[in-house]
């Protein structure tokens, strides 16, 4: 298995709820290492410009307001096979079907309001990190 570094992000519902400490703990429990970290605060340019690819569906708009009502913490975790295992710890995006003790069956409230983001490819992961970081910001 190879390491592999992944795209988190801890969405306003879970910052606005105290719970950057508890989610960071279970990806550290995981195996996971924060490699980079901010908190920071998203604009409507930057937020849409991030979930571009979900540019036409019917949740953008609701979607891009949501991820601009409170700070976001973003993050590199590194680790190997990071994408999947970070994937696996975040549980599906509908915290209704996602398997208990992951982050979003214990900590979201709804599929949008769902606490975490993860990249969900490597391609992705190293296009979301250079979104988000200079390589002078990341520290294994
Ligand atoms: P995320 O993994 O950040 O990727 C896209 C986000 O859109 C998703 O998590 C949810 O926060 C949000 N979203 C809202 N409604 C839906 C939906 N019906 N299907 C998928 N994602 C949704």
């Amino acid at each position: 298995m190879a390491v592999e570094r992944t795209l988190s992000i801890i969405k306003p519902d879970a910052t606005r709820r105290n719970l950057t400490g508890k989610i960071n703990a279970v990806f550290e429990d995981a195996g996971l290492r924060i490699v980079a970290q901010k908190r920071i605060q998203l604009t409507p340019a930057t937020a849409g410009a991030f979930y571009e690819v979900h540019k036409e569906r019917p949740f953008y708009n609701d979607l891009v307001s949501f991820m601009v009502s409170g700070p976001v913490v973003v993050q590199v975790l590194q680790g190997e096979n990071a994408v999947a295992k970070n994937r696996e710890v975040m549980g599906a995006t509908d915290p209704k079907k996602a398997e208990a003790h992951t982050i979003r069956a214990q900590f979201a409230e709804s599929i949008e309001a769902n606490s975490v983001h993860g990249s969900d490819s490597l391609e992705n992961a190293k296009n979301e990190i250079a979104f988000f970081f200079a390589g002078t910001e990341i520290l294994p």
